[in-house]
């Protein structure tokens, strides 16, 4: 028997992750926000659409600057991401007081975050006002070789995530 089920954990079914930290730097400081409402919306160039509240200090240097980093964090930083999406940049300066190394970037000014496997430099394509929806394309992409086999977290609410688990091939004519 199905349960019904309130629309305000639907998030929590559908989050799809890996769940990401979005760097901006704005009026000399550099921010960091964790970020799990995200979907890849093109090929290549890479069009990525992230939500970010309009109630995060991100959302004004996203809009004023136009550049951001979605850094991708293993397994080993999600008390650290969790902590970064608890508090604001408003008043935490958080790559220092989590302990995360800003790296500078190639195309855009906002950091690379050291940590992370994955960091993508990304600049402005479009905006959704209404939802808030950023259209961010990659221009400039990092992998850390040094981690190897990186296990992505995925946000279920409320410092809740599952792990990426095993992979399996299966032969496809479409990537
Ligand atoms: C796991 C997790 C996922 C989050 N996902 C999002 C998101 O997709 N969009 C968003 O606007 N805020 C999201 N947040 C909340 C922001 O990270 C949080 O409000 C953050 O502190 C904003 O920082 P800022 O004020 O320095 O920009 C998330 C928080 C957590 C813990």
């Amino acid at each position: 028997m199905m349960k019904n089920q309130l629309l305000s954990k639907v998030y929590q079914v559908l989050e799809p992750g890996p769940v990401v930290l979005l760097t901006t730097a704005h009026k000399g400081r550099a921010n960091i926000m964790t970020l799990s409402w995200h979907m890849m919306v093109e090929f290549e160039p890479p069009l990525v659409a992230c939500v970010v509240s309009n109630r995060n200090h991100s959302f004004a240097a996203l809009r004023a600057t136009k550049e951001c980093v979605i850094a991708v964090p293993g397994v080993e930083l999600a008390p650290k991401a969790l902590r970064v999406g608890n508090c604001s940049g408003r008043n935490v300066e958080k790559f220092e007081r989590f302990g995360l190394t800003p790296a500078p970037a190639e195309r855009v000014a906002p950091p690379l975050v050291a940590e992370c496997f994955a960091n993508l430099e990304c600049k402005l394509a479009g905006f959704v006002n209404k939802y808030g929806i950023f259209i961010l394309e990659v221009v400039k992409a990092w992998t850390d070789p040094a981690q190897r086999n990186p296990k992505t977290i995925h946000h279920h609410g409320y410092g809740r995530f599952v792990v990426d688990g095993e992979m399996i091939r299966l032969k496809s004519k479409k990537g």
